[in-house]
């Protein structure tokens, strides 16, 4: 139907009636213009779900901190059947052995690096041997895991970007390309975690952002080609909850600076001066003590896309300030949002 309205000629959209006063005569004259009224009709809202939940099962990555620990915990209480995939699992980390201790056949936590195909073929296999039916498949999949880092283009190693794309990008695809023949058994649902980064770019998060905007590259990619098979692809583009989560600390980005300060090319070292990096240093561990640290609007977007009829294709969970430059670089021309939040 959006089709057809699109494609109609001009002079057959819905008119309407513009009016404005003359300020010179006082008057106010009508002037006809034609709209596509994409008038909101049965607007969805965070409520109608896929009932019941019952024993679908899903798979989570990165579920020993932040985000993923939460969504594991929340999803096994919503009564769904959780595989909590955790990078420490093996080395018993305090997050895997907590899940652990809910003590839940609902919730089982393995063993998952997203980097490493043997561990992605090890917990498909967990995974189709413990369904019911494993032809009726895997109904949710969410890539949470991820890492970031920080520092400027001209501070950053090559290995730093690869390390970054290594487990936010192409862990990601291929945890995706894994478990698809699953999802696409049960008509299920991909739901990948980016960040606003995946949206606009920022200085000195080069390394997070081309891999946010891969992964958001991907989704779309996905979403279109998995329509017609009946499998639902969201994204979740969190703002800043760095306060809520371990995806910085002080120690983090201490560490990372003082690798990042020995390593630099005695070039950028020398023109850009000590006195500039440190700035740049406690520019950043300012910002790691700030954002919200109630992360439940992420955990009730990912419940969404997961259990609604109809999951958004976007997910903003994010405050005014992100939300609002978000719409900013994402719409206006580049001279003008640059102005605004960059120069
Ligand atoms: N926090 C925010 O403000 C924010 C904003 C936008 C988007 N995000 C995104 O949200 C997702 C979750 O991050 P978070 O904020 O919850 O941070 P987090 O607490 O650090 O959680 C990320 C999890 O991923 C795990 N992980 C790291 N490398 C992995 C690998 N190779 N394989 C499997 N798991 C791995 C981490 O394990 P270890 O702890 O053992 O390293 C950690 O448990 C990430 O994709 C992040 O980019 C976060």
């Amino acid at each position: 139907m959006l089709t057809a309205r699109l494609s109609r000629p001009l002079s057959q959209l819905p008119r309407k009636t513009l009016s404005f006063s003359d300020r010179g005569n006082g008057t106010r004259h009508s002037l006809p213009f034609y709209s596509a009224s994409f008038v909101a009709v049965g607007r969805r809202t965070y409520a109608n779900s896929v009932n019941p939940v019952g024993s679908k099962a899903v798979l989570v990555t990165g579920c020993d901190s932040g985000f993923g620990f939460s969504l594991a915990k929340h999803l096994h209480s919503e009564g769904f059947l959780v595989f909590a995939g955790c990078l420490m699992k093996d080395k018993e980390g305090d997050g895997v052995k907590e899940l652990d201790n809910l003590k839940s056949d609902r919730l089982r936590t393995v063993q998952l690096n997203v980097c490493k195909s043997e561990e992605v073929d090890k917990v498909l296999e967990i995974i189709r041997s413990s369904l019911k039916d494993p032809e009726k498949g895997l109904w949710g999949l969410v890539n949470n895991a991820g890492i970031s880092t920080f520092g400027e283009v001209e501070f950053t190693s090559m290995e730093t970007y690869k390390e970054i794309a290594e487990v936010n990008l192409w862990g990601t695809v291929q945890v995706t390309k894994a478990f698809l023949p699953l999802i696409r058994r049960a008509k299920g649902r991909v739901v990948n975690i980016s960040s606003v980064m995946g949206r606009m770019a920022n200085t000195a998060r080069s390394p997070y952002c081309i891999t946010k905007f891969g992964v958001e590259a991907f989704s779309d990619c996905l979403r279109y080609e998995m329509h017609p098979l009946g499998v639902k692809v969201s994204v979740v583009e969190p703002g800043n909850f760095i306060a809520a989560t371990s995806l910085y600390s002080l120690e983090h980005i201490r560490a990372i600076a003082n690798k990042m300060w020995d390593e630099l090319p005695e070039v950028v070292r020398k023109d850009y001066g000590k006195k500039y990096f440190d700035e740049a240093v406690v520019r950043m561990q300012t910002y790691c003590n700030s954002g919200s640290t109630d992360m439940s609007p992420v955990i009730k977007a990912v419940t969404h896309s997961l259990t609604s009829a109809t999951p958004y294709t976007r997910y903003h969970p994010m405050d005014y300030y992100w939300w609002v430059r978000m719409q900013i670089m994402t719409h206006l021309p580049g001279a003008i949002s640059d102005r605004i939040y960059i120069h």
